[in-house]
C-alpha cells in the first residue's frame, strides 16, 4: 500500500517551504506587475481600514472621559455617530480591499495557468515520461489555487495586520506604559500557544494535502480504468483500498480541526486573562489614585480593554495564516520548477528550412536508449527513398515504434544520425519537421468533440465535401453516414464508443486529410473482424499509394505492399529485402511467415490460431 501511495503522489512531501523566499516572491511579482497600480491602491485601502480601526478605542475613551463624565447628551449622540461612521468607513475599505486584491489574485492565477499549459504544450516526450498526468493536473489546479492564498489572505493583508499590532502598542504607550506592560505580559503565552499550534497544524495540514493528492490520483486512475476494474472484478478490493485512503484523509482532517478547535479557545482564554489583568491592575490604580494627580480615567481603562481585543485579532489570524503562506510558497516553488524545465528537443537557433523530400531519409548507424545504459536501438542503418515504402517487422519490444519516435523527433538519437535529404534532423525545427509527416499511431487517440473536429486536426479549413472524400477513400463513408449526426456525431472521450477497427479507419482518414507527402504508420496489432479487416487493408492501400512511407506492419497484406522489408530483432536490423528475397534466405522472416502469415494468407486474417502463433514467434525470437 505504501508503494502505491508513493506512486500516486510522489512529491506532495514538498508541501512546505520554511522561509518566505524572496527570489520566489520576485518571480511571482512578474505575474502581478501588470496590476501594480491596483495593488498600490489595495495597500492604501488596507492602511485606511486599519488606521480607522485603531482609532476606535481612542474615540471610545474620549466619549467616556468627556461627554459621559460631563453629562453632555447632545455631544454623546454626535460622538456615537462618529464612532459608527468610523466603523462603517473601515468596513467599506475592507470590502473594497478584499474585492480588489482578489481581482488581482484571480487575474494573476489566470495568467499563470495559461502560461503553464503553454509551457506544457511546448515540452518534449521525455518530459511526459517523467511527469505523470496527475501531477501536471495538480500543478495546474490545486497548486495554483494554493498560490492564490498569497493574494487572498496574503501578503498585503499580513502587512495590514502587522501594522495594527504596531499601531495599537504605540497608542497604548501614549496612555500608560504600565498597563501596556501588563498587556504585553501575555506575549510569551501567546507565542507558546502559537508555536504549538503551528507545529501541529502544519503536520496535519501536510498530511491532509498528501492524503487528498493520493486519493485524487487513485480516483482518477480507477474511474479512467473502470472497465478493467469491472472486468477483473476488482470492485471490492479497490473499494477497500479506496476506503483506507479515504479514512486517512478523514483522520488528517479531524486532526486539523482539533488543532483549530484547541487554538481558538486557548487564544480567547489568554486574551480574557489579559483583560482581567488590565482591569485588576488598572482598577487598583484607580482606587488608589482617586484624588491623586496621576490617576487613571475610566476612559483609559475602557481604552486598554478595547486594545487587548484589537491586539489579539491580528495575532490570531497571523498564526493561522502562517501555514497557508508557507504552503503557498511551496506551491509556487513547485510551479516554478515546472516552468524551469526546458525541452531538450528544441529548434536550433537557425533551423534549416525544410522542403518536400527529393531524395531520401536515411538512418545512419542510429543508436538510442530511453534510459541510459539500456540500449533499445543498437546501430540501425537504412534508407527510405522518395516514393518508396519501407515496412518494418519484428517481435514485440524489438524497437519498431522507437524508430518512429526518432524520425518524428519525439526523442533525439543517442548516437549516429537521421538525415532528411542529407540534412541532420536535429537541424530542423521539430514542429516544421512534423508537418511533413502524417502519422497513424499504434494506439488511436480521438479527442472529444465531433468526427469533423477530429478530421480537421491537421487542417482546420477542411470542407465537409473534402471530409466525405477522404472517408470514401478509406472506406469509412458508410460507417460515418450510418451514425446519427454523420460528420457531426459526438465522439466521446478517447473515442470510447467506437470499435478498434472504426477508430483505425478514422485515423487513416485523419492522416489523409492533410494529404501528406510522408506517411508513418504504426499498425495496430488488434484482431479485427474479417469485414473491417478487408476495409482496413483497402484503406492502407489507398493511404500508401504513391507515398513515401515507413510502416510498422503486422498484416501480411501491408508487408507485401512495401517495396522493402526490414526485419528487426533486439534493436538491430537482422534481415532486409523484398518479400520474395527474404523468403529465399530462409531466416527469421521465413520463420515469421510460416508461423504467422501463412495462416493469414490462407484464412484471410480470420484464423484463430494466428495470435497464438505470433506469440510463439515472439518467445522463439526472444530466445535467439
Ligand atoms: N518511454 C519509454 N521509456 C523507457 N523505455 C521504453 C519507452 N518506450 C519503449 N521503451 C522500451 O523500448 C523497447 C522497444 O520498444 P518499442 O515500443 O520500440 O517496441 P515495438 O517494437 O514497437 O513493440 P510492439 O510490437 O509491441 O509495438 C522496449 O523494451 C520498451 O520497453
Ligand atoms: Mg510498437
Amino acid at each position: 500500500m505504501s508503494k502505491l501511495k508513493q506512486a500516486l503522489a510522489p512529491d506532495e512531501a514538498l508541501a512546505y517551504r520554511r522561509r518566505i523566499d524572496t527570489r520566489l516572491l520576485g518571480r511571482l511579482w512578474e505575474f502581478v506587475r501588470p496590476y501594480q497600480r491596483i495593488v498600490g491602491f489595495t495597500v492604501l485601502l488596507s492602511l485606511a481600514a486599519n488606521a480607522l480601526r485603531v482609532l476606535q478605542p481612542l474615540v471610545g475613551m474620549y466619549i467616556i472621559d468627556h461627554q459621559i463624565s460631563e453629562g453632555d447628551v447632545n455631544g454623546l449622540i454626535l460622538m456615537v455617530l462618529l464612532f459608527i461612521g468610523l466603523l462603517l468607513l473601515a468596513s467599506a475599505c475592507d470590502v473594497a480591499f478584499t474585492w480588489f486584491i482578489s481581482w488581482v489574485g484571480q487575474r494573476a492565477m489566470d495568467t499563470m495557468r495559461r502560461r503553464l499549459i503553454r509551457h506544457i504544450f511546448a515540452q518534449d516526450t521525455v518530459f511526459f515520461d517523467r511527469n505523470p498526468v496527475g501531477r501536471l493536473i495538480t500543478r495546474l489546479t490545486s497548486d495554483v489555487e494554493t498560490l492564490n492564498e498569497l493574494f487572498a489572505s496574503g501578503l498585503v493583508a499580513v502587512m495590514g495586520e502587522l501594522l495594527i499590532i504596531i499601531g495599537v502598542i504605540a497608542l497604548m504607550l501614549t496612555q500608560s506604559a504600565k498597563l501596556t506592560g501588563v498587556v504585553l505580559l501575555s506575549a510569551p503565552f501567546i507565542l507558546a500557544v502559537a508555536i504549538f499550534f503551528r507545529r501541529h497544524s502544519r503536520k496535519w495540514y501536510l498530511e491532509t494535502r498528501r492524503a487528498l493528492a493520493t486519493m485524487n490520483a487513485y480516483l482518477q486512475e480507477n474511474v479512467a480504468g473502470m472497465r478493467t476494474v469491472q472486468a477483473f472484478n476488482r470492485q471490492r478490493r479497490n473499494h477497500r483500498q479506496f476506503a483506507s485512503l479515504n479514512n486517512e484523509y478523514r483522520v488528517a482532517n479531524l486532526h486539523t480541526i482539533l488543532a483549530f478547535a484547541l487554538f481558538f479557545p486557548a487564544m480567547s482564554f489568554i486574551s480574557s486573562m489579559a483583560v482581567a489583568a488590565v482591569i485588576w491592575v488598572g482598577g487598583r490604580d484607580m482606587i488608589a489614585g482617586r484624588g491623586a494627580a496621576a490617576g487613571l480615567s475610566f476612559g483609559q481603562l475602557f481604552f486598554f480593554v478595547q486594545c487587548v481585543h484589537m491586539l489579539f485579532a491580528p495575532v490570531r489570524s497571523l498564526s493561522e495564516k502562517y501555514n497557508l503562506l508557507q504552503a503557498a510558497m511551496a506551491s509556487s516553488e513547485r510551479i516554478f520548477k515546472l516552468f524551469d524545465q526546458r525541452p531538450t528537443i528544441d529548434a536550433p537557433r537557425e533551423p534549416a528550412p525544410i522542403r518536400p523530400l527529393t531524395d531520401a531519409i536515411r538512418f545512419e548507424d542510429v543508436r538510442f536508449a530511453y534510459v541510459p545504459d539500456e540500449p533499445v536501438l543498437k546501430g540501425i542503418s537504412f534508407e527510405i527513398r522518395r516514393g518508396q515504402s519501407v515496412a518494418v517487422v519484428g517481435a514485440t519490444g524489438a524497437g519498431k515504434t522507437t524508430l518512429i519516435n526518432l524520425l518524428t523527433r519525439f526523442y533525439d538519437v543517442t548516437s549516429g544520425r537521421i538525415t532528411y535529404d542529407g540534412v541532420d534532423l536535429r537541424r530542423f525545427d521539430p514542429r516544421a519537421l512534423r508537418r511533413q509527416f502524417a502519422v497513424v499511431l499504434q494506439e488511436v487517440f480521438l479527442f472529444s468533440g465531433t468526427i469533423a473536429d477530429n478530421l480537421r486536426l491537421a487542417n482546420p479549413e477542411l470542407t465537409e465535401e473534402e471530409m466525405w472524400e477522404v472517408l470514401r477513400q478509406v472506406r469509412a463513408e458508410d460507417f460515418v453516414a450510418s451514425l446519427a449526426g454523420g460528420l457531426h456525431a459526438e465522439v466521446s472521450e478517447r473515442g470510447g464508443t467506437f470499435s478498434t477497427g472504426q477508430k483505425q479507419l478514422l485515423a487513416f482518414a485523419r492522416a489523409l486529410a492533410s494529404d501528406p507527402q510522408l506517411l508513418i504508420l504504426d499498425e495496430a496489432t488488434a484482431n479485427i473482424d474479417t469485414e473491417t479487416e478487408q476495409r482496413i487493408q483497402e484503406a492502407i492501400g489507398t493511404v500508401l499509394a504513391g507515398r513515401t512511407a515507413l510502416v510498422i506492419a503486422h498484416r501480411l497484406s501491408t508487408i507485401q505492399r512495401a517495396d522493402r522489408i526490414l526485419v528487426m530483432h533486439h534493436g538491430q536490423i537482422h534481415e532486409a529485402g523484398t518479400h520474395a528475397e527474404l523468403l529465399a534466405i530462409d531466416g527469421l522472416y521465413r520463420r515469421l511467415y510460416e508461423l504467422q502469415y501463412r495462416h493469414e494468407a490462407v484464412a484471410d486474417g480470420g484464423d484463430p490460431a494466428a495470435p497464438a502463433a505470433a506469440e510463439q514467434l515472439t518467445n522463439e525470437s526472444q530466445a535467439l
